[in-house]
Protein backbone atom coordinates (compact mmCIF):
# COMPACT_ATOMS: atom_id res chain seq x y z
CA UNK A 1 0.00 0.00 0.00
CA UNK A 2 1.75 3.38 -0.64
CA UNK A 3 0.86 5.19 2.45
CA UNK A 4 2.55 8.26 1.18
CA UNK A 5 0.16 8.32 -2.49
CA UNK A 6 -2.72 8.07 0.38
CA UNK A 7 -1.52 10.48 2.97
CA UNK A 8 -1.14 13.13 0.54
CA UNK A 9 -5.15 12.85 0.48
CA UNK A 10 -5.74 13.68 3.91
CA UNK A 11 -5.42 17.54 4.56
CA UNK A 12 -4.90 17.12 7.90
CA UNK A 13 -1.53 15.53 7.01
CA UNK A 14 -0.13 18.41 5.05
CA UNK A 15 -1.17 20.72 7.88
CA UNK A 16 0.45 21.97 11.17
CA UNK A 17 -0.76 19.05 12.22
CA UNK A 18 0.78 16.47 10.11
CA UNK A 19 2.85 15.18 12.48
CA UNK A 20 0.46 13.89 15.03
CA UNK A 21 0.27 9.93 15.10
CA UNK A 22 -3.50 8.97 15.14
CA UNK A 23 -4.34 5.24 16.57
CA UNK A 24 -7.44 5.91 17.34
CA UNK A 25 -9.46 4.86 14.00
CA UNK A 26 -11.56 2.82 16.03
CA UNK A 27 -13.57 5.37 16.81
CA UNK A 28 -13.37 7.58 14.01
CA UNK A 29 -11.14 7.71 10.93
CA UNK A 30 -9.82 11.03 8.91
CA UNK A 31 -11.35 12.03 5.77
CA UNK A 32 -9.91 12.39 2.38
CA UNK A 33 -10.50 15.63 0.00
CA UNK A 34 -12.79 13.36 -2.61
CA UNK A 35 -15.02 12.91 0.51
CA UNK A 36 -14.71 16.48 2.47
CA UNK A 37 -15.12 18.03 -1.34
CA UNK A 38 -18.45 15.61 -1.97
CA UNK A 39 -19.60 16.68 1.55
CA UNK A 40 -19.12 19.85 1.01
CA UNK A 41 -20.84 20.04 -2.81
CA UNK A 42 -24.34 19.68 -1.24
CA UNK A 43 -23.83 23.14 0.85
CA UNK A 44 -22.33 24.71 -1.93
CA UNK A 45 -24.25 23.85 -5.07
CA UNK A 46 -27.80 22.16 -4.31
CA UNK A 47 -28.13 22.89 -0.52
CA UNK A 48 -32.20 21.49 -0.66
CA UNK A 49 -33.89 19.10 0.36
CA UNK A 50 -34.09 16.06 -0.98
CA UNK A 51 -37.46 13.31 -1.67
CA UNK A 52 -40.23 16.34 -0.83
CA UNK A 53 -39.97 19.25 -2.94
CA UNK A 54 -39.77 18.93 -6.51
CA UNK A 55 -38.12 21.90 -8.14
CA UNK A 56 -33.85 21.05 -9.40
CA UNK A 57 -32.23 21.74 -6.41
CA UNK A 58 -34.53 18.96 -4.76
CA UNK A 59 -34.28 16.34 -7.47
CA UNK A 60 -30.15 16.44 -7.15
CA UNK A 61 -30.49 15.93 -4.01
CA UNK A 62 -32.67 12.77 -4.41
CA UNK A 63 -30.70 11.87 -7.09
CA UNK A 64 -27.52 12.29 -5.17
CA UNK A 65 -28.84 9.81 -2.37
CA UNK A 66 -30.28 7.44 -4.58
CA UNK A 67 -27.15 7.56 -5.93
CA UNK A 68 -25.04 7.00 -2.54
CA UNK A 69 -27.48 4.28 -1.53
CA UNK A 70 -26.95 2.07 -4.67
CA UNK A 71 -23.18 2.47 -4.16
CA UNK A 72 -23.44 1.39 -0.27
CA UNK A 73 -25.66 -1.51 -1.30
CA UNK A 74 -22.98 -3.03 -3.81
CA UNK A 75 -19.97 -2.22 -1.89
CA UNK A 76 -22.03 -4.66 0.90
CA UNK A 77 -23.19 -7.54 -1.63
CA UNK A 78 -26.77 -5.99 -1.03
CA UNK A 79 -28.60 -6.80 -4.47
CA UNK A 80 -31.77 -4.24 -3.13
CA UNK A 81 -31.22 -0.81 -2.41
CA UNK A 82 -34.41 -0.59 -0.89
CA UNK A 83 -32.48 -2.48 1.80
CA UNK A 84 -29.94 0.40 2.87
CA UNK A 85 -31.73 2.48 5.61
CA UNK A 86 -29.47 5.78 6.80
CA UNK A 87 -29.74 6.60 10.58
CA UNK A 88 -27.66 8.98 11.89
CA UNK A 89 -25.01 5.84 13.37
CA UNK A 90 -24.68 2.41 13.80
CA UNK A 91 -26.12 2.72 17.39
CA UNK A 92 -29.49 3.80 16.28
CA UNK A 93 -29.29 1.44 13.22
CA UNK A 94 -29.40 -1.22 15.90
CA UNK A 95 -31.88 0.63 18.03
CA UNK A 96 -33.80 0.97 14.97
CA UNK A 97 -33.54 -3.33 14.52
CA UNK A 98 -33.97 -4.21 18.49
CA UNK A 99 -37.12 -1.95 19.07
CA UNK A 100 -39.17 -2.57 15.45
CA UNK A 101 -38.77 -6.32 16.08
CA UNK A 102 -41.86 -7.95 17.66
CA UNK A 103 -40.62 -10.05 20.90
CA UNK A 104 -43.02 -11.75 22.61
CA UNK A 105 -42.83 -12.11 26.56
CA UNK A 106 -40.23 -14.34 27.68
CA UNK A 107 -38.51 -14.49 24.58
CA UNK A 108 -34.66 -14.84 24.39
CA UNK A 109 -32.56 -12.55 22.77
CA UNK A 110 -28.90 -13.76 22.73
CA UNK A 111 -25.85 -11.48 22.55
CA UNK A 112 -22.30 -12.21 23.46
CA UNK A 113 -20.82 -11.36 26.92
CA UNK A 114 -18.44 -8.67 25.32
CA UNK A 115 -21.21 -6.12 23.17
CA UNK A 116 -20.60 -2.67 22.69
CA UNK A 117 -23.62 -0.92 24.73
CA UNK A 118 -24.77 0.42 21.22
CA UNK A 119 -25.66 -3.71 21.30
CA UNK A 120 -26.59 -4.11 24.88
CA UNK A 121 -28.62 -0.96 26.45
CA UNK A 122 -31.32 -1.13 23.95
CA UNK A 123 -31.91 -4.97 25.37
CA UNK A 124 -32.09 -4.12 28.64
CA UNK A 125 -34.58 -1.59 27.79
CA UNK A 126 -36.37 -4.20 26.20
CA UNK A 127 -36.37 -6.55 29.04
CA UNK A 128 -37.89 -3.84 31.01
CA UNK A 129 -40.87 -2.82 28.17
CA UNK A 130 -41.70 -5.98 26.70
CA UNK A 131 -40.38 -8.61 29.03
CA UNK A 132 -37.71 -10.35 26.80
CA UNK A 133 -35.09 -12.55 28.49
CA UNK A 134 -31.37 -11.92 27.75
CA UNK A 135 -28.14 -14.96 27.46
CA UNK A 136 -24.73 -14.46 26.96
CA UNK A 137 -22.34 -16.37 25.22
CA UNK A 138 -19.53 -16.34 26.89
CA UNK A 139 -16.30 -15.61 24.89
CA UNK A 140 -12.92 -18.06 26.49
CA UNK A 141 -9.87 -16.18 28.08
CA UNK A 142 -8.10 -17.15 24.44
CA UNK A 143 -10.32 -14.09 23.08
CA UNK A 144 -11.72 -16.11 20.24
CA UNK A 145 -15.17 -16.92 19.83
CA UNK A 146 -16.49 -20.26 20.42
CA UNK A 147 -18.92 -21.38 17.85
CA UNK A 148 -19.51 -24.82 20.24
CA UNK A 149 -20.93 -22.43 22.92
CA UNK A 150 -23.02 -20.34 20.40
CA UNK A 151 -24.84 -23.72 19.84
CA UNK A 152 -25.22 -25.06 22.93
CA UNK A 153 -26.85 -21.28 24.08
CA UNK A 154 -29.63 -21.97 21.21
CA UNK A 155 -32.30 -23.36 22.64
CA UNK A 156 -35.84 -23.05 21.10
CA UNK A 157 -36.54 -19.77 23.53
CA UNK A 158 -34.02 -17.91 21.68
CA UNK A 159 -36.08 -15.59 18.95
CA UNK A 160 -33.08 -13.24 18.25
CA UNK A 161 -29.22 -13.11 17.61
CA UNK A 162 -27.40 -10.30 17.94
CA UNK A 163 -23.46 -10.03 17.93
CA UNK A 164 -20.62 -8.05 17.12
CA UNK A 165 -19.06 -9.04 13.83
CA UNK A 166 -15.62 -7.79 14.90
CA UNK A 167 -15.09 -6.68 18.64
CA UNK A 168 -14.05 -3.24 19.13
CA UNK A 169 -11.85 -4.16 22.17
CA UNK A 170 -10.03 -7.48 21.11
CA UNK A 171 -10.49 -7.10 17.62
CA UNK A 172 -11.52 -10.76 17.31
CA UNK A 173 -14.13 -11.57 13.87
CA UNK A 174 -16.32 -14.28 14.94
CA UNK A 175 -17.45 -16.36 12.04
CA UNK A 176 -20.22 -14.46 10.65
CA UNK A 177 -21.45 -17.07 8.03
CA UNK A 178 -21.56 -20.61 10.27
CA UNK A 179 -23.21 -17.97 13.24
CA UNK A 180 -25.81 -16.65 10.64
CA UNK A 181 -26.52 -20.20 10.10
CA UNK A 182 -26.78 -21.70 13.28
CA UNK A 183 -29.29 -18.66 14.11
CA UNK A 184 -31.49 -19.31 10.95
CA UNK A 185 -31.27 -23.25 12.12
CA UNK A 186 -32.51 -22.65 15.13
CA UNK A 187 -35.42 -20.48 13.80
CA UNK A 188 -33.90 -17.01 15.16
CA UNK A 189 -33.51 -14.10 13.59
CA UNK A 190 -30.04 -12.63 13.88
CA UNK A 191 -28.57 -8.96 13.53
CA UNK A 192 -24.66 -8.30 13.41
CA UNK A 193 -23.22 -5.47 14.44
CA UNK A 194 -20.15 -4.32 11.87
CA UNK A 195 -19.45 -0.90 13.32
CA UNK A 196 -15.61 -2.90 13.45
CA UNK A 197 -15.68 -4.77 10.64
CA UNK A 198 -17.17 -3.28 7.14
CA UNK A 199 -14.33 -0.34 7.49
CA UNK A 200 -11.28 -3.40 7.09
CA UNK A 201 -12.78 -6.62 5.44
CA UNK A 202 -14.89 -7.38 2.48
CA UNK A 203 -18.83 -7.76 3.77
CA UNK A 204 -21.44 -9.49 1.44
CA UNK A 205 -24.93 -9.20 2.52
CA UNK A 206 -25.98 -12.03 -0.05
CA UNK A 207 -23.71 -14.58 1.02
CA UNK A 208 -23.91 -13.85 4.66
CA UNK A 209 -27.48 -14.69 4.91
CA UNK A 210 -27.96 -11.86 7.56
CA UNK A 211 -31.59 -10.56 8.46
CA UNK A 212 -29.99 -7.07 9.99
CA UNK A 213 -26.40 -5.30 9.59
CA UNK A 214 -25.19 -2.39 11.13
CA UNK A 215 -22.41 -0.14 10.80
CA UNK A 216 -20.97 3.57 10.67
CA UNK A 217 -19.77 5.69 7.46
CA UNK A 218 -17.36 7.22 10.08
CA UNK A 219 -15.23 4.80 10.86
CA UNK A 220 -14.62 4.20 7.11
CA UNK A 221 -13.22 7.32 6.13
CA UNK A 222 -17.05 9.17 5.72
CA UNK A 223 -18.61 11.85 7.63
CA UNK A 224 -19.87 12.28 11.19
CA UNK A 225 -23.18 11.13 11.69
CA UNK A 226 -24.10 8.51 9.48
CA UNK A 227 -24.87 5.28 9.76
CA UNK A 228 -26.32 2.34 7.68
CA UNK A 229 -28.73 -0.56 8.42
CA UNK A 230 -28.82 -3.37 5.68
CA UNK A 231 -32.58 -4.92 6.38
CA UNK A 232 -34.28 -7.85 4.67
CA UNK A 233 -36.87 -6.17 2.98
CA UNK A 234 -38.86 -9.42 3.63
CA UNK A 235 -38.13 -8.72 7.39
CA UNK A 236 -38.49 -4.79 8.08
CA UNK A 237 -40.89 -3.74 5.32
CA UNK A 238 -43.79 -4.12 8.43
CA UNK A 239 -41.70 -3.32 11.40
CA UNK A 240 -42.61 0.15 13.13
CA UNK A 241 -39.89 3.06 12.81
CA UNK A 242 -37.68 3.97 15.73
CA UNK A 243 -37.86 7.60 14.26
CA UNK A 244 -41.78 8.50 12.64
CA UNK A 245 -42.89 11.24 10.79
CA UNK A 246 -42.19 14.12 7.75
CA UNK A 247 -40.94 11.91 5.01
CA UNK A 248 -41.34 8.47 6.39
CA UNK A 249 -45.45 7.88 5.58
CA UNK A 250 -47.72 8.13 2.36
CA UNK A 251 -50.38 9.39 3.87
CA UNK A 252 -51.56 10.50 7.36
CA UNK A 253 -55.40 11.06 8.99
CA UNK A 254 -56.55 12.59 12.15
CA UNK A 255 -56.07 8.93 14.15
CA UNK A 256 -54.21 6.96 11.64
CA UNK A 257 -50.83 7.28 9.65
CA UNK A 258 -49.88 4.74 6.24
CA UNK A 259 -46.02 4.75 6.73
CA UNK A 260 -44.38 3.86 2.88
CA UNK A 261 -42.14 1.20 2.06
CA UNK A 262 -38.34 0.66 2.62
CA UNK A 263 -36.30 2.55 3.16
CA UNK A 264 -38.49 5.84 3.57
CA UNK A 265 -40.32 4.21 6.39
CA UNK A 266 -37.34 3.83 8.44
CA UNK A 267 -35.84 7.81 7.56
CA UNK A 268 -38.51 10.53 8.57
CA UNK A 269 -37.52 13.62 8.78
CA UNK A 270 -34.19 15.92 6.63
CA UNK A 271 -31.31 13.21 6.27
CA UNK A 272 -28.35 14.23 6.88
CA UNK A 273 -27.65 14.81 2.62
CA UNK A 274 -24.56 16.30 3.25
CA UNK A 275 -23.05 13.12 5.29
CA UNK A 276 -24.72 10.76 2.84
CA UNK A 277 -23.35 12.22 -0.15
CA UNK A 278 -19.81 12.37 1.39
CA UNK A 279 -20.57 8.69 2.26
CA UNK A 280 -20.65 7.98 -1.46
CA UNK A 281 -17.06 9.06 -2.30
CA UNK A 282 -15.90 7.32 0.98
CA UNK A 283 -17.17 3.92 -0.58
CA UNK A 284 -15.33 5.08 -3.60
CA UNK A 285 -12.55 6.10 -2.28
CA UNK A 286 -12.32 2.56 -0.13
CA UNK A 287 -13.34 0.88 -3.08
CA UNK A 288 -10.71 2.08 -5.31
CA UNK A 289 -7.81 0.68 -2.49
CA UNK A 290 -9.46 -2.44 -2.55
CA UNK A 291 -10.61 -4.00 0.95
CA UNK A 292 -8.32 -6.88 1.27
CA UNK A 293 -5.37 -4.16 0.56
CA UNK A 294 -6.44 -2.89 3.75
CA UNK A 295 -6.86 -5.82 6.01
CA UNK A 296 -3.39 -6.50 4.71
CA UNK A 297 -1.48 -3.36 5.58
CA UNK A 298 -3.20 -3.29 8.83
CA UNK A 299 -2.28 -6.67 9.32
CA UNK A 300 1.70 -5.78 9.03
CA UNK A 301 1.38 -3.01 11.50
CA UNK A 302 -0.17 -4.67 13.60
CA UNK A 303 2.18 -7.74 13.48
CA UNK A 304 5.29 -5.36 14.17
CA UNK A 305 3.85 -3.62 16.93
CA UNK A 306 3.24 -7.17 18.51
CA UNK A 307 6.52 -8.33 17.50
CA UNK A 308 7.92 -5.36 19.69
CA UNK A 309 5.88 -5.15 22.51
CA UNK A 310 4.76 -8.56 22.97
CA UNK A 311 7.72 -9.65 24.95
CA UNK A 312 8.05 -7.07 27.75
CA UNK A 313 7.06 -8.33 30.99
CA UNK A 314 5.46 -5.00 31.87
CA UNK A 315 3.14 -5.09 29.21
CA UNK A 316 0.12 -7.63 29.14
CA UNK A 317 -1.64 -7.59 25.33
CA UNK A 318 -5.46 -8.27 25.07
CA UNK A 319 -5.94 -11.78 24.22
CA UNK A 320 -5.45 -13.03 21.57
CA UNK A 321 -1.71 -12.25 21.90
CA UNK A 322 -1.51 -13.47 17.94
CA UNK A 323 -1.91 -10.33 15.51
CA UNK A 324 -3.63 -11.85 12.82
CA UNK A 325 -6.57 -12.89 15.24
CA UNK A 326 -6.96 -9.32 15.75
CA UNK A 327 -7.27 -6.93 12.89
CA UNK A 328 -6.26 -3.32 13.23
CA UNK A 329 -6.62 -3.60 16.93
CA UNK A 330 -3.94 -3.72 19.60
CA UNK A 331 -5.29 -3.44 22.96
CA UNK A 332 -3.04 -3.55 25.87
CA UNK A 333 -1.93 -2.49 29.82
CA UNK A 334 0.79 -1.54 31.40
CA UNK A 335 1.68 -3.04 34.67
CA UNK A 336 0.68 0.22 37.48
CA UNK A 337 -0.14 2.16 35.34
CA UNK A 338 -3.92 3.20 34.51
CA UNK A 339 -4.80 3.09 30.64
CA UNK A 340 -5.95 7.02 30.49
CA UNK A 341 -2.60 7.96 32.01
CA UNK A 342 -1.04 5.62 29.14
CA UNK A 343 -2.77 7.43 26.47
CA UNK A 344 -2.34 10.65 28.10
CA UNK A 345 1.77 10.20 28.22
CA UNK A 346 1.58 8.88 24.56
CA UNK A 347 -0.23 12.11 23.72
CA UNK A 348 2.10 14.31 25.75
CA UNK A 349 5.50 13.50 24.50
CA UNK A 350 5.19 11.98 21.18
CA UNK A 351 1.01 13.38 19.86
CA UNK A 352 0.56 9.63 19.45
CA UNK A 353 -3.61 9.59 20.15
CA UNK A 354 -4.76 6.26 21.29
CA UNK A 355 -7.78 5.56 22.86
CA UNK A 356 -7.71 4.53 26.79
CA UNK A 357 -11.16 3.05 29.32
CA UNK A 358 -13.56 0.88 28.66
CA UNK A 359 -14.48 1.55 25.40
CA UNK A 360 -18.37 1.63 25.99
CA UNK A 361 -18.20 -2.70 26.91
CA UNK A 362 -18.14 -2.06 30.61
CA UNK A 363 -19.54 -5.42 31.40
CA UNK A 364 -16.76 -7.18 30.06
CA UNK A 365 -13.94 -5.23 31.60
CA UNK A 366 -16.14 -5.35 35.03
CA UNK A 367 -16.48 -9.46 34.93
CA UNK A 368 -13.15 -9.97 34.03
CA UNK A 369 -11.78 -7.18 36.71
CA UNK A 370 -9.76 -5.27 34.55
CA UNK A 371 -10.67 -1.29 34.87
CA UNK A 372 -9.94 -0.92 31.21
CA UNK A 373 -7.30 -0.92 28.63
CA UNK A 374 -5.56 0.98 26.14
CA UNK A 375 -6.44 0.67 22.55
CA UNK A 376 -4.23 1.12 19.15
CA UNK A 377 -6.37 1.17 16.17
CA UNK A 378 -4.94 1.10 12.60
CA UNK A 379 -5.83 2.35 9.57
CA UNK A 380 -4.97 2.92 6.01
CA UNK A 381 -2.92 6.44 6.23
CA UNK A 382 -1.00 5.09 9.26
CA UNK A 383 2.95 4.01 8.32
CA UNK A 384 5.21 1.89 9.96
CA UNK A 385 6.96 4.98 11.13
CA UNK A 386 4.04 5.73 12.75
CA UNK A 387 4.54 2.06 14.47
CA UNK A 388 8.25 2.77 15.59
CA UNK A 389 7.22 5.88 17.08
CA UNK A 390 4.87 4.44 19.33
CA UNK A 391 6.95 1.35 20.09
CA UNK A 392 9.65 3.40 20.91
CA UNK A 393 7.21 6.20 23.71
CA UNK A 394 5.35 2.66 25.08
CA UNK A 395 9.21 1.58 26.01
CA UNK A 396 9.95 4.69 27.64
CA UNK A 397 6.81 4.82 29.35
CA UNK A 398 7.46 1.46 30.94
CA UNK A 399 10.99 2.11 31.32
CA UNK A 400 9.72 5.51 33.47
CA UNK A 401 6.69 5.27 34.67
CA UNK A 402 5.43 1.71 35.63
CA UNK A 403 6.17 -0.22 38.71
C1 LIG B 1 -18.45 -2.55 17.96
C2 LIG B 1 -19.14 -1.24 17.96
N1 LIG B 1 -20.47 -1.20 17.90
C3 LIG B 1 -21.15 -0.05 17.90
C4 LIG B 1 -20.50 1.15 17.97
C5 LIG B 1 -21.28 2.40 17.99
O1 LIG B 1 -21.02 3.16 16.86
P1 LIG B 1 -21.63 4.63 16.72
O2 LIG B 1 -21.11 5.42 17.89
O3 LIG B 1 -21.11 5.08 15.44
O4 LIG B 1 -23.09 4.48 16.77
C6 LIG B 1 -19.10 1.17 18.06
C7 LIG B 1 -18.37 2.44 18.20
O5 LIG B 1 -17.23 2.52 18.54
C8 LIG B 1 -18.41 -0.05 18.06
O6 LIG B 1 -17.08 -0.10 18.14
Amino acid sequence: MDTDRIRRDFPIYSSRRGDLVYFDNACQTFRPRKVIEASNDYYFDFPACGGRSIHRLATQVSMRIDEAREKIARFIGCPNPNEIVFTKNCTEAMNLVAKGTTHRKGDVVLTSDMEHNSNHVPWIQLTRSMGIKRRFVTTPSSGIFDVELLKDAMTKEVKFVSLVHTNNVTGTTIPAKDVVEIAHDNGALIMLDGAQAAPHMKIDMNDLDVDFYAFSMHKMLGPSGVGVLFAKEELAKNMDPLISGGGGVSLTEYDKATYLPMPERFEAGLLNYSGVIGSAAAIDYLSAIGMDSIREHEANLNYYVTKELKEIDLIHILEPVDPSRRGSIFSFNIKGLGSHDVAMILDEVDKIMIRSGMHCTHPFFISRGIDGCARTSFYIYNTMSECERFVKAVKVIVDTFSV
